[in-house]
């Protein structure tokens, strides 16, 4: 593969753009106007010079990246010459199954067609197109070039060639790949993230804990690199909502999106980008006291992603070794879902969900059955020799 072809360039696939140029591909950017397509250039040319200033870098490789990048509007021409097309527009899928139809009857047929969707069906882009099982899903993470997981999704049809010509790529862009084996809403990590996120929501909207509270905890005790309510204000709260209500429409009740984002989105409050969301951000970063940490039980959220993290096993999604890579490179967390359960013991992590189902009688609580198994079986973690994984 020499020639790719990136659809859409904006935060994201202005990052991917400039990944692939920096690994030697030809790479045409396509958006809907010069005018994006201009910032979109310009804000590759302005990271390069970070990555030179940084001495990441030496200038002849950014010059030459720039130098292999070209814009052009016409979708059609644009994938004409492409080995790989990747897919970065709006996340709406009628957008994009139209655009999967018009980058088939486009490109060469031995062209890749990927999507970089983060909740969206694989398969129902696939099923555009006369090429199904060379359509797969390449998930990147905000920044690309900054960020090491590549997220490799199945669609339905899509072929074995396909998934290892992407690990193949995904490698040589100096990335670590991990291959979702099914084409589940959320992937492996927005699974299991979202898992965590609407836990910290639902604790704060039933009044037991403030979100500086949950926050603090999340930090200073649970050890993640943000609070749940600063990461989902970094994120976008308007990202957030539409991705909780995609993952609702999958998962039902075991994934409902949370109304504290209805109202912040509805008052025009995205968090960092506007400057408000659920912290004030025209103060500068939020300030979370250490002090506060103590008031929240983040037992709750190692309960809730292990719950998320056997379903993902029990559904033959992923192995656990995959989920933990996935998490740890995807957001940061100190350890994976799998060891960390393993280390804490899935016999309290299960007692936890029980307790919490009870309480609330909520189905995102109801165990997985794949934790009532291995519990049943004395496989209840690192010190039993087996949880998750095998030891010893
Ligand atoms: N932002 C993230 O953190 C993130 C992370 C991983 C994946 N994603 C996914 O990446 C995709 C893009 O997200 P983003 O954050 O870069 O969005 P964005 O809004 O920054 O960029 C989308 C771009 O698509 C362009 N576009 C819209 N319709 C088009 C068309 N018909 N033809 C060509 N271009 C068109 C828009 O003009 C815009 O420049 C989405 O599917 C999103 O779910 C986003």
């Amino acid at each position: 593969m020499e020639r790719a072809t990136i659809i859409g360039a904006g935060t994201m696939g202005h990052g991917i753009g400039e990944l692939l140029a920096l690994a030697g591909f030809q790479v045409t950017l396509v958006d809907i106007n010069e005018e994006v397509l201009k910032k979109a250039y310009e804000s590759i040319q302005w990271s390069l010079g970070k990555f030179v200033e940084k001495r990441r870098i030496p200038e002849e490789d950014a010059k030459a990246a720039m130098e292999r990048i070209t814009t052009n509007v016409n979708l059609k021409e644009a994938v004409s010459t492409a080995d790989l097309v990747v897919e970065a527009v709006t996340e709406n899928i009628d957008l994009k199954k139209r655009l999967f139809k018009q980058m088939d009857e486009a490109a060469p047929a031995h062209a890749i067609l990927a999507s970089n969707t983060s909740s969206l069906s694989i398969t129902e882009m696939a099923d555009q197109t006369k090429r199904p099982g060379k359509v797969v899903g390449l998930h990147f993470f905000n920044p690309p070039v900054l960020m090491a997981l590549v997220e490799i999704v199945r669609g339905d049809r899509t072929s074995d060639e396909t998934v290892e010509a992407m690990l193949e790529l995904v490698k040589k862009l100096g990335k670590t790949p991990v291959v979702v084996r099914k084409d589940v809403r959320g992937f492996i990590v927005n699974r299991v993230l979202g898992a965590v996120m609407n836990e910290a929501f639902s604790v704060v909207e039933k009044g037991e804990a403030t979100m500086e509270e949950v926050d603090a905890a999340v930090k200073y005790k649970a050890g993640f690199p943000l609070g749940a309510f600063e990461l989902a204000d970094m994120i976008g709260l308007d990202v957030m909502y539409e991705v909780g209500k995609i993952m609702e429409a999958a998962y039902g009740d075991v994934a409902k999106a949370s109304p504290l984002l209805e109202s912040l989105v509805a008052e025009g409050n995205l968090g960092q980008k506007t400057g408000k969301g659920f912290y004030n951000w025209k103060v500068g970063r939020p300030r979370i006291s250490f002090r506060l940490a103590g008031k929240f039980d983040v037992q709750r959220l190692y309960a809730v992603a292990t719950n998320e993290t056997a379903r993902l096993i029990h559904d033959d999604v992923a192995e656990p070794q995959d989920i933990d890579t996935a998490m740890k490179l995807g957001t940061g967390w100190p350890q994976g879902p799998c060891e960390q359960a393993d280390k804490l013991g899935l016999d309290g992590l299960l007692g936890k969900l029980k307790e919490l189902h009870e309480r609330y009688g909520e189905e995102v609580y109801r165990p997985s059955p794949l934790l009532e198994e291995y519990v049943g079986k004395g496989w209840t973690g690192k010190g039993a020799g087996r949880g998750f994984y095998t030891y010893g």
